[in-house]
């Protein structure tokens, strides 16, 4: 690394104790502004930095990384890695990393969350109230659906695909899953795989749990969501791309499904023509792992893996390894 402390330039205020400790190894610098960097501004803290703690709103390709020849990381704090271009990082040499398994849990409470808050109308229902609509009980009023021994159908079987069969157990569901690729499946979480077609026509609630890539773009479209049943939920927590948000708002308007419960958006923060207009959808602004104590755990593990590659030590989650064979 140049000059006598490394430089790590990171691109949004994260929580303190991250930044104390990246603080310990490294000379800092932190957007000072609360907003996303300009692109003019991320190359600028790019040319000078050796090490890159970027979120999932900056776009890192080949032009970023050709900014400094000496860029030893890029540490992108978030699960997904979809805003990097990890194949020009790689031909470059740069090891990228990702913070997997720490918001494991927090974002499969958030899936499980919208999905209830779906089902049951749990917004619809405090608008109803705080715009002085409720007149006393009443035996039709927001009826929503059961949740409690429905079936399960999730796509995408890594850590929060299974985090989500978990909590199925609770709620005595049937657990249906389909993955692209083999996955590891523990028996005690009564999942069954199956293929995608049987997933979308027997589950009463679908949670996408895959990473963006060109194979995942658009995995729910029109064509998917016209196998859904017409009384199911589908639930994003994962990429917005991955779900035609057009095709979905056509499908909720004319009741190809009962309803969605979004996370993440197309078009962030865009939203589909026509979505925040439907009563049967439950939209929240990306806030996934949004917990105090998972976001600091995010950081933290960026910065450890920051702190890692400049003293020399093993990576703890990186996406591209071979680039440090
Ligand atoms: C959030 O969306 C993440 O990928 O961590």
């Amino acid at each position: 690394m140049s000059g006598t402390k490394p430089r790590v330039f990171v691109t949004r205020r994260l929580p303190q104790p991250a930044l104390d400790r990246l603080e310990q190894h490294a000379e800092v610098v932190v957007n000072p502004e609360d907003r996303v960097l300009t692109r003019e501004e991320l190359l600028e803290g790019v040319h000078w930095c050796d090490a890159l703690l970027p979120l999932l709103t900056d776009l890192i390709d080949a032009r970023v990384m050709d900014e400094n020849a000496g860029l030893r990381i890029i540490a992108n704090c978030a699960v997904g890695y979809n805003n990097v271009n990890v194949a020009a990082a790689t031909v470059r040499g740069i090891p990228v990393t990702n913070t997997p398994g720490v918001l494991t849990e927090t974002t499969a409470d958030l899936a499980w969350s919208l999905m209830m808050a779906t089902a049951r109308r749990i917004v619809e229902a405090d608008n109803f109230l705080r715009n002085g609509q409720f007149e006393g009980w009443a035996p039709m009023m927001l009826l929503g659906l059961d949740i409690y021994g429905k079936t399960l159908g999730i796509i995408g079987m890594g850590q929060i695909g299974r985090a989500m069969a978990r909590r199925a157990l609770g709620f005595l569901m049937r657990t249906l899953y389909y993955d692209a690729a083999p996955v590891q499946v523990e028996e005690w979480l009564q999942a069954t795989p199956v293929d995608m077609e049987t997933l979308l026509r027997e589950s009463d609630f679908v949670t996408v749990h895959v990473p963006l890539t060109p194979e995942t773009q658009h995995l729910i479209d029109e064509t998917a969501l016209g196998k859904m049943k017409d009384t199911a939920i589908l639930i994003n927590t994962s990429r917005g791309p991955v779900v035609d948000e057009a095709a979905l708002v056509k499908a909720l308007q004319e009741g190809v499904i009962a309803g969605a419960g979004l996370d993440v958006f197309e078009r962030e923060p865009a939203l589909a023509e026509g979505l925040a207009e439907l009563d049967n959808v439950v939209i929240v602004p990306h806030i996934g792992s949004a917990s105090v104590e998972t976001r600091t755990k995010m950081a933290l593990l960026a910065a450890d893996n920051i702190i890692a590659r400049i003293t020399g030590q093993p990576l703890l989650t990186c996406v591209n390894p071979e680039v440090l064979s």
